[in-house]
């Protein structure tokens, strides 16, 4: 059962009026200094893939290979990533990629809320340039960024949600699964779950529905 929710007030920037580009907005954020994260970091870690990526995964913030290669989910996460994706018939060419924070927290702590509050409206940014249909979220922490809401991501997980144009769509965290083997199950029936609300978006309509638009 898809779920209806909303961003709060105050949370989305204002609609994008289209004046950058996606490029043009990573490349305006390499040097980026708002916040603290930016004395430690390597390089900013903007995001990866297809621009106009009908699906969109969004995890946490950059690791440790992920800060020196300036691209997300690279580390064995990644790999873990890209094995779940190939399993459900997308690669890392058909989707875009990218973390809530852009910059690699010291010792990967949590992010803070105060970083967060920095760096969420550069996502949001992204996610309006591109356009996409769906928003995986890996993970609490992306998931609350998304959906606005305190909820815990067992409770939400291999559900579509829809906030304005798109849905996000709530999956654990492949790091998770690879710390906490008993995730591993639950992380495949997410993308799983996945591939049929993707597939069901897809049908056509039946004839009854069809006749009703005409009848
Ligand atoms: N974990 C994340 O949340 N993002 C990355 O880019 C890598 C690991």
């Amino acid at each position: 059962m898809e779920g209806r929710h909303t961003y709060d007030e105050g949370d989305v920037p204002k609609r994008n009026p289209q004046s950058v580009t996606l490029q043009e907005l990573g490349h305006a954020l390499q040097d980026c200094q708002r916040c603290r994260l930016a004395s430690g970091r390597t390089q900013v870690v903007f995001g990866t893939g297809n621009p106009h990526a009908q699906i969109m995964f969004v995890g946490e913030a950059p690791g440790f290979y992920e800060d020196k290669q300036g691209e997300p989910f690279v580390g064995a996460a990644g790999r873990l990533l890209n094995e779940l994706l190939e399993g459900v018939g997308l690669s890392r060419k058909d989707v875009y990629i990218a973390n809530v924070i852009k910059c690699r927290p010291p010792d990967n702590r949590n992010p803070l809320p105060d970083e967060v509050d920095t760096c969420k409206p550069f996502l949001f940014q992204q996610i309006e340039l591109i356009k996409p249909k769906v928003v995986c979220t890996l993970g609490n922490f992306a998931m609350q960024t998304l959906l606005g809401k305190k909820v815990g991501i067992m409770k939400v997980r291999g559900q579509a949600f829809q906030v304005q144009d798109f849905f996000v769509f709530p999956m654990l965290h492949p790091a998770a699964a690879l710390h906490q083997g008993n995730l591993n199950e639950p992380l495949r029936e997410d993308f799983r779950k996945l591939k049929e609300f993707l597939e069901r978006r897809q049908e056509p309509a039946s004839q009854t529905e069809q006749m009703n638009l005409f009848g």
